[in-house]
């Protein structure tokens, strides 16, 4: 747990050190669970989006991209569901006035019981080395079967209460469990409350005339009400797509993990709009799609897993998370949901207009199924940022931190160093920064020792570092250095954009979706 731990506090100082993200207003103590994204962070958020745009919209014919307004129709929020269930469990503890998620202390709990039957059965394994059956032993010892039937025991009941809406049993539970306030720990709790998520504002010029509005809590509602805008105006044909990138805002009241989870976010979401019955089928397609897409970008394959939901939202015929391992242990990324035809139904019913689809072919209308695919853009920038960042003791037992972006999504793509500032160098560097920089980002560092600079760059995520020195000037090579294995070549100044390009074509990263 500790190392895990040092390595989430290294991915939040490297982010700061590195003008990757900075807390909100920080000059005035920040504020909770708000985050700036600084110099290098904007970029390789672009870049994130950018690739997620491309590989959906782009890269399909049948899907279309909007940018639906943030501010919407309140009726929206009451048909979606939104104001009266996109509620928390929450339950003070008295004596320390701390706020916490009742069904998080009690999963918090489950997981403990998890552990203790973890450690048992990695106990169990070296005793009994190349012999252990760990199947047996889960199904035979008393005490793993003690722990992980007290967790079964424990989440079914959660899960009963709460569906129920039977808030007086989940604080009977807590006590029951006899679970403590990790900040006092004393088991003075208030009883469990609803709390809506969404951040309410109000649109107008007076008291009296204004009218209550509400932050989108996500962006998928704004795709739904222009269904049939885009169906119509784009002559789109069932199966199509619907996809859109912006900013989401949900009053998050466990809001810690850095940007994990925050109060204001962004979504990059997609409504697939299917003919009702082919669902499952378009369901499994896009669980596959998904996951392709991020393996396309290199990182390893164990780092990521499906969780299929087996208690699922009441609008939704199916549901899985593809998870991702944070320093903090496998949490949900993004969430690809069967919704039925919950949304578009609902809409019709609240704005009484028409939301359907005639399919010719089978000479009919209907309210088409949709099956979404939802992704936070700043969770993605956590795992892919996390991963990337590393600590290698290099040949000669020095350490080196070195940020190994996949290099498509690279704020800057390469630096120009002038090996000294003199001699005409740093003329030639910025020349070859002039020709360079209508395709690519790139940047330019004069300051310090050559390999105090390669460091930096090593640092902050570029991919090539290109040293212009004195041989540059008689025969106009120059050297390329690779952030990732550190090999050094000589190469012809002409020959910079073609070895870029290869590296961070998103057109080559793209292509490897499909393979
Ligand atoms: N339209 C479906 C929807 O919004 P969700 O599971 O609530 O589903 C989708 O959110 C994705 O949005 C999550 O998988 C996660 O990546 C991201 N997300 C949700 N809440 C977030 C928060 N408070 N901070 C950062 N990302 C969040």
């Amino acid at each position: 747990m500790k190392n895990k731990d040092d390595k989430f506090k290294k991915v939040i100082s490297h982010a700061k050190e590195y003008g990757y993200i900075f807390q909100s207003s920080e000059i005035y103590e920040g504020l909770s669970a708000v985050y700036d994204y600084g110099q290098n962070g904007a970029e390789l958020k672009k870049n994130i989006r950018d690739y997620w745009w491309k590989a959906m919209v782009q890269m399909h014919e049948n899907i279309v991209g909007i940018d639906a307004a943030i501010f919407m129709h309140p009726t929206t929020w009451k048909a979606s569901g939104h104001v009266d269930a996109f509620n928390d469990p929450l339950i003070d503890n008295k004596d320390s006035k701390k706020r916490y998620r009742a069904d998080v202390l009690i999963e918090d709990f489950a997981e403990k019981l998890n552990l203790k039957a973890k450690k048992e059965i990695t106990k169990a394994a070296k005793r009994f080395g190349d012999a252990f059956n760990e199947e047996e032993f889960i199904t035979t010892n008393p005490r793993v079967i003690r722990y992980l039937s007290k967790r079964d025991e424990v989440l079914k009941r959660m899960g009963e209460s709460l569906e129920n809406e039977d808030l007086s049993d989940v604080k009977a539970l807590i006590e029951e469990l006899e679970i403590a306030c990790p900040v006092s720990g004393s088991k003075n709790w208030t009883d469990v409350k609803q709390f809506n998520l969404m951040f309410g504002t109000k649109l107008g010029a007076t008291a009296e005339s204004a009218m209550d509005l509400f932050l989108r809590p996500e962006t998928a509602q704004g795709i739904f009400v222009n269904f049939a805008n885009v169906q119509k105006t784009g002559r789109m044909k069932i199966p199509f797509g619907i996809a859109q990138t912006g900013k989401a805002f949900r009053n998050e009241i466990v809001a810690r993990q850095f940007i994990f989870r925050m109060r204001e976010f962004e979504q990059m979401e997609m409504q697939f709009f299917v003919r009702p019955g082919d669902e499952l089928k378009w369901y499994e397609y896009w669980k596959e799609k998904r996951l392709n897409w991020h393996l396309s970008l290199g990182i390893n394959k164990e780092n990521y897993r499906f969780h299929d939901h087996e208690k699922m939202a009441h609008y939704a015929n199916a549901a899985a998370d593809i998870e991702f391992n944070f320093p903090f242990g496998f949490k949900e990324l993004e969430g690809i949901h069967s919704r039925t035809d919950f949304d578009l139904k609902a809409h019709e019913e609240y704005s009484g207009k028409k939301l359907q689809f005639f399919d010719h072919e089978l000479n009919k209308s209907y309210v088409p199924y949709v099956i979404e695919t939802s992704i936070g853009l700043d969770r993605m920038f956590l795992a892919i940022f996390s991963s990337a960042l590393q600590n290698e003791t290099l040949e000669d037992g020095s350490e080196r931190v070195v940020l190994k972006l996949p290099a498509v999504l690279a704020p800057t793509k390469a630096t120009v160093l002038p090996l000294v500032k003199k001699d005409g160098l740093p003329e030639i560097a910025r020349e070859i920064i002039n020709d360079l920089k209508y395709d690519f980002n790139v940047s330019y560092d004069e300051k310090d020792a050559i390999g105090r600079r390669y460091r930096r760059q090593d640092a902050v995520g570029t991919p090539f570092c290109i040293t212009v020195d004195h041989q540059t000037k008689e025969d106009d090579t120059v050297t390329i250095r690779y952030r990732d294995t550190m090999a050094q070549e000589r190469i012809a100044i002409k020959d910079l954009r073609n070895i870029i390009y290869k590296e961070v074509s998103v057109g080559d990263w793209l292509k490897k979706i499909n393979n």
